[in-house]
């Protein structure tokens, strides 16, 4: 093993796993991806010793460059005032800017057609202002959402409040797709056949890409397709799957997507979001919420009474952008710039299949690994179903914090683990699985 050239490193691990300390060990000691870890601060518990910091899809850590970028702006703020909006070393008046490689490359966009702007809901209610139209329909007739049961709490509460404004009935009008019964994870066929029902009379189809519990990749490009087969649009809530699974927006078709910043893509608490609009819209766009920022930059400062659209997505801009909010993204979007996606993907590849099977060889009794087993339906997540009552599940829960293992609970008995491949080593993992054990 020892021999082997770096890229190939994880497909070797992959195919020659041991659930043993040893083999975490030689991971680490042949990771090519290592040193990235040096480029954020990893957390610590009251000794100094690194924590097994499992929660990045809740929130990422810190890239060390972000405190010189931050105060990179907070010198041009102090030094120069508004100037700073023209003449800093990073323009604000055009900050939104220096996003949109990364974020096309992250999301497999064109550059105009993404935009890092406001957050995550908020983004959901502008995007639905645009593409649920029931009213451009025929007497109204295509008003129905599809959306998952098990949605996030905000994404349903998005769509529901949405619907209601626009004087529709969610009981009747929102139609959900679950798991069946005894089954943890959604059925592509079920979504397929759900859309196929609600035919013609489908609005909108609006799904997580990467589920938050379950930590299932759902396959966009299949979903997308069945929606527009029956003359719906498809939008994806991307905030566990940017950062931490392949996409390809543009060519999956997608009508618009949004996503968040502070998870895989360590932005920081409550970081600037994203959003994804096809680039099919924007010529004729549909209608959507303006504001000044939404403006062409050639005319905006004419002030004048109409509104001449800027280019592509940042046409859905409505306020100038917070530039301390966004700035800690610049100093992620380097690491990922070069580590590279594909390369993350195979790191988080061998570390959650070395956590699956060392789960596997020891606990298989006690706790279920929920999260799909083909690579192709996970990202870096896995969500760990314990076999016990709640109560218990919660203690096992609270018992690992104390040993330096940080991750998450979901109720009733699910532990969400998400070893992050820019700054979690496999020894993370392994600490994990001796603490479950
Ligand atoms: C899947 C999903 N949707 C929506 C949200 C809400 O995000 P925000 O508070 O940024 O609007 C979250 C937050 O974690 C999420 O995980």
């Amino acid at each position: 093993m020892t021999h082997t050239a770096p890229e190939t490193i994880f497909d070797l691990a992959a195919s020659d796993m041991k659930p043993t300390r040893e083999f975490a060990l030689w991971c680490d000691a042949h990771d090519p991806l290592a040193s990235f870890r040096e480029a954020f601060e990893i957390p610590c518990d009251a000794k100094g010793e690194p924590l097994a910091y499992l929660v990045g899809n809740s929130l990422g850590l810190m890239a060390r460059a972000t405190r010189d970028r931050v105060n990179e702006e907070l010198n041009d703020w102090s030094t120069m005032g508004a100037e700073a909006h023209v003449h800093g070393r990073r323009p604000w008046i055009k900050y939104h800017e220096f996003f949109r490689e990364h974020l096309a490359e992250l999301t497999g966009a064109l550059t105009h057609e993404v935009i890092a702007m406001n957050s995550l809901t908020v983004n959901l209610h502008f995007l639905l202002m645009s593409f649920y139209r029931p009213q451009d329909s025929a007497n109204g007739s295509r008003r129905r959402i599809v959306m998952e049961r098990g949605a996030f709490p905000s994404d349903r509460f998005a769509v529901h409040s949405f619907v209601r404004a626009v004087g529709g009935d969610p009981s009747v009008d929102v139609i959900e797709v679950a798991p069946r019964d005894g089954e943890e994870c959604l059925r592509h066929e079920d979504i397929e056949a759900t859309i196929q029902r609600v035919g013609n009379e489908l609005a909108l189809v609006i799904l997580g890409g990467v589920q938050y519990y379950t930590g299932q990749v759902l396959d966009m490009a299949r979903i997308t397709r069945a929606a527009h087969a029956v003359g719906a649009k498809c939008g994806w809530d991307l905030a566990h799957a940017i950062g931490n699974v392949t996409l390809s927006l543009h060519d999956w078709s997608a009508d618009f997507a949004c996503w968040c910043s502070y998870k895989y893509l360590n932005g920081g608490p409550g970081a600037v979001a994203g959003a994804f609009i096809h680039e099919r819209h924007h010529k004729n766009p549909p209608p959507r919420l303006e504001g000044w920022w939404g403006t062409n930059p050639a005319t905006r400062f004419q002030m004048g009474p109409n509104f001449d659209p800027g280019p592509g997505a940042d046409a859905w801009q409505v306020s100038n952008p917070p530039i301390l909010s966004l700035t800690p993204l610049l100093a992620s979007f380097d690491q990922f710039h070069q580590a590279k996606m594909p390369r993350l993907i195979a790191k988080a590849r061998a570390m959650t299949g070395f956590i699956e099977l060392s789960l596997r060889t020891r606990d298989a009794e006690h706790i279920r690994v929920i999260t799909p087993s083909s690579t192709s339906e996970r990202g870096c997540q896995l969500s760990l179903c314990i076999n016990r009552d709640p109560v218990a599940a919660r203690k096992l829960f609270d018992s690992l914090l104390p040993r330096g293992i940080v991750c998450d609970f979901r109720h009733p008995s699910v532990i969400r683990v998400a070893p992050a491949p820019l700054y979690t080593r496999f020894i993370d993992c392994w600490r994990l699985i001796e603490a479950l054990s």
